[in-house]
Formats: C-alpha cells, sequence, structure tokens
C-alpha cells in the first residue's frame, strides 16, 4: 500500500515537473498589448502559480510566473495568483483622457489641463475634419465620431494614450529615384500629426522627397520644385509634377519666312501653349532677337537647354501674360491692382484686385479703368485684362485707381443722388 502511494506521487511529480506550468509573461511598459490581450510569451515556470496584476497609480500591468521574488511586483489584494496553465490573461483598464471641444477647447491641443479621465480597455481620439470637432474618451462611447462621413478616430491602448493631435493625415513617404514617380499602392506611408499636411520636395541632397510637412502651416519656397496638400495619401504623382499647359503666346520665327518683328504682331492673335509646364515655374511665353532673326513662343515649348539659354543670354526675354512676348522689350508690372466689376456705377465696398502682369506698349503701361457700357453699365477692370479704347472708357495709372464715376451718366440722376448724400451727411451731424 506504501509502495503504491509512493510510485503515484512520484509520478505525479514526474508529469508535473517535466511539463511544468505555463504562464503568459509580459509587462505593459513594454508591450502595451499586455494591458488588455496579454501577449502570447508562454514561459514555463518552476512554481506552481502564474500572475497579474496592476500598478494602480501607473497603471502598468505585468503578467508571469510566481515565485517569492515576485512578491514586490505582485502585492495582495490587488494582484491575482491563479494555478492552471495559461490562467493569467485578465483584461486591465487603462485610464483615458475625456474631453469634447465644443464643451472644452483644451480638447484640441493643451491635453496637460484636461483632468477628467475614463477607464477601459482602449481610449480612441477623433476629429470630425469638417467641423475641426475633437473628441477623447473611452473606446464604448457611441458619440465618440461626430458626423461620421467627415470623422476620423484613433486608439490607442496605452495609460493616457488619447494624446493624439489631430488631425492626421497619412502621406506617402519615400525618398529618392524611386520615389520620383512611386506607385501609390506599394509605397510607404506615415502619418502626420497636428494638421500637417504631405509635402513632396527636393531634400537638400538633391533627392525626392515625399513625407509630413514640419510644421502645419508650412509653405514651398517661391518657385522651388515642391507642393503641399492636405487630404490622406494626396502627395502622389511624378516629381517635379507638370501642368498641362494653359498660356498664350505670340508664335513665329523670321529664320523660318515668317512675319515676327513687333509691327507685324501688333493685332497678331496669340496661340495656345503646348504640352506641359513644371508647376512650380511660371508658365512664360519668350521672345529671342538674334543677330539676324527673331523668333517668339512658349518657354516651356522649349527644350530645357534652351530655356537654360534663354534664361541666362541677354537677347531672349520671357513674360507672364497672355500674348505679352508680341514686344520686343517686355517689363511687367505685376502686383499691381484695380477694382474689378460689372453693374458698379459705384464702388460699394469692394476690395480691389490684382491684375494680371501687364507689357509694356499696351495702353502705356499698368493701369485701372472705368467704362460705361453700351447698355449704360459701368464696368471697372484692369488695364492688363480688358480693352479701354471707346470713348466712354476712363484710364488711370495709380494703383487701386479706378475708383471714379463713369463719363456719361444722366445728370439730373447724379444731382439726386448728391442731394441725398448731402442731406445725409447733414442729419447724421446734427444727431
Ligand atoms: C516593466 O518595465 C519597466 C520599463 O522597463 C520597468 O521599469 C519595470 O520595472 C518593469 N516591471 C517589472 C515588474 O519588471
Ligand atoms: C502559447 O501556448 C498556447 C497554448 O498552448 C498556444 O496556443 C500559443 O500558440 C503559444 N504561444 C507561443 C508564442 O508559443
Amino acid at each position: 500500500m506504501m509502495k503504491i502511494g509512493i510510485v503515484l506521487f512520484s509520478t505525479f511529480l514526474f508529469i508535473g515537473s517535466s511539463v511544468g506550468l505555463s504562464c503568459i509573461q509580459c509587462n505593459s511598459s513594454h508591450t502595451p498589448e499586455c494591458t488588455v490581450v496579454p501577449s502570447q510569451v508562454n514561459t514555463t515556470c518552476e512554481s506552481k502559480n502564474c500572475f497579474d496584476t496592476q500598478n494602480s497609480d501607473t497603471k502598468e500591468v505585468v503578467r508571469g510566473c510566481y515565485t517569492e521574488q515576485s512578491s514586490s511586483v505582485c502585492k495582495l489584494p490587488d494582484c491575482k495568483i491563479c494555478d492552471f496553465d495559461r490562467c493569467n490573461t485578465k483584461a486591465y483598464n487603462i485610464d483615458c483622457l475625456l474631453c469634447e471641444s465644443p464643451k472644452d477647447e483644451n480638447c484640441k491641443t493643451e491635453l496637460h489641463l484636461i483632468k477628467s479621465s475614463c477607464e477601459s480597455t482602449a481610449c480612441f481620439a477623433s476629429i470630425n475634419r469638417g467641423t475641426g470637432e475633437v473628441h477623447r474618451g473611452c473606446k464604448e462611447d457611441t458619440s465618440a465620431c461626430p458626423g461620421v462621413n467627415d470623422c476620423q478616430i484613433y486608439y490607442c491602448d496605452k495609460q493616457r494614450c488619447n494624446t493624439q493631435k489631430l488631425p492626421i493625415t497619412t502621406c506617402l513617404n519615400c525618398m529618392g529615384p524611386d520615389c520620383v514617380d512611386p506607385d501609390p499602392s506599394v509605397v510607404d506611408t506615415m502619418e502626420c500629426e497636428g494638421g500637417n499636411k504631405c509635402i513632396t520636395k527636393y531634400n537638400d541632397k538633391g533627392q525626392v522627397f515625399r513625407g509630413c510637412t514640419q510644421v502645419p502651416d508650412e509653405k514651398c519656397p517661391d518657385g522651388e520644385a515642391c507642393r503641399i496638400c492636405e487630404s490622406d495619401k494626396c502627395n502622389f504623382g511624378k516629381f517635379p509634377f507638370q501642368e498641362p499647359a494653359t498660356l498664350s503666346c505670340m508664335k513665329c520665327d523670321s529664320s523660318q519666312g515668317q512675319f515676327c518683328s513687333e509691327n507685324d504682331l501688333v493685332s497678331g492673335v496669340p496661340q495656345k501653349c503646348e504640352g506641359t509646364y513644371n508647376f512650380h515655374e511660371k508658365e512664360a511665353c519668350y521672345v529671342n532677337i538674334r543677330a539676324t532673326s527673331i523668333e517668339r513662343g512658349c518657354f516651356f515649348e522649349l527644350n530645357s537647354d534652351d530655356r537654360k539659354e534663354c534664361l541666362t543670354k541677354g537677347e531672349c526675354r520671357v513674360c507672364h501674360s497672355e500674348g505679352c512676348n508680341r514686344y520686343d522689350n517686355i517689363i511687367e508690372y505685376p502686383g499691381y491692382k484695380c477694382h474689378v466689376c460689372d453693374n458698379c456705377e459705384k464702388i460699394a465696398g469692394r476690395n480691389p484686385l490684382e491684375c494680371s502682369p501687364m507689357p509694356t506698349n499696351k495702353n502705356g503701361g499698368p493701369g485701372c479703368f472705368v467704362n460705361r457700357n453700351d447698355d449704360g453699365t459701368v464696368s471697372r477692370n484692369c488695364l492688363s485684362s480688358s480693352d479701354c479704347s471707346g470713348n466712354k472708357c476712363v484710364k488711370c495709372n495709380e494703383d487701386s485707381c479706378n475708383t471714379m464715376d463713369a463719363p456719361g451718366k444722366g445728370s439730373a440722376l447724379i444731382g439726386v443722388k448728391g442731394l441725398i448724400g448731402v442731406l445725409v451727411v447733414l442729419s447724421y451731424k446734427i444727431l
């Protein structure tokens, strides 16, 4: 009887030590999944127990084999000790920031000021891209994503992890030769937090780079091959980007027997440019005055060597407005403004608009006009945009100068209006 007992006991021991106890072993500081879905690291224990526990302050979750040494981590009553294979899988909660930007503006970026929280196995942060409304909370919140179509939601499973700066834009992310014209379905992507956008540019080593902007309001340097766009994965397409040409230029070559002098072209009609242009450069017309011939045309129809030559040789000039290369001496006046409107007897508080650049020789330089049309209405515009040749058109040459009345309105009506104006001014003064 005694013998049988010893045999049974030692058999039990033998089985026990050869198989051992299997416990999940993890630390949520290293593997966040440890908190909720314990990471599948099995370890065979010397001991008879597994444990899992959560630190009430840091919310760190630790799981493993229970031994003497575990007692510093595994403190009762919070620590769960158990005794069968893979028994230490309790899902613990984490704290999540809890706020909504319509009620608390700090919910957007000033997250250190958010004091309220909730407990769950996962947190979320969401933004409605249309309204900019931001919500943060626990994953069970059913109103998590207001305005479902425009809403982006992000989940995370670390203590107080829902601190994403929103919106997050996903951008293509690559560099170097493979980045010149990448296949959007295979190229890497990256998420840009805090309202940063997608950018495509040359980096300082001259390689094509696609990724996120450094700051949300980053601008491409003027005239550099660079493009910033706002929607997810918008930074695709062969670089430098090409745009279909839209400008029209005078096109002729006197060496081919074509009329091409300034005088020949005064009333000529410019022709549409063909092909594409580098979007970061301005579309342009050129005139190249050689010793024995003159050539005019669209700048981007030239090959790149000819373009370089034109920009560096003195007798080749470029300009950027419709048909502007009809003149030999092209001087453009960019950046001046005029009031632009139809049916506007008075300006009535409109802001002047920038005029398209105007080459010399046309209407005597930059300027604005006001015109009484045949139907009696009044139009105002830039001299570079519209013709001002009739006797009911008045020009002026200062910035935003076309505020004057148009000629040829019945004087009786103006008289009445003037009188009303005086009465209004007087009555204000009296009051
Ligand atoms: C869990 O990992 C953190 C970070 O490395 C460490 O400070 C902590 O002591 C670990 N906890 C346990 C119980 O090993
Ligand atoms: C751990 O053990 C379980 C149960 O036997 C098994 O399903 C799982 O694949 C194991 N995981 C690893 C990483 O070995």
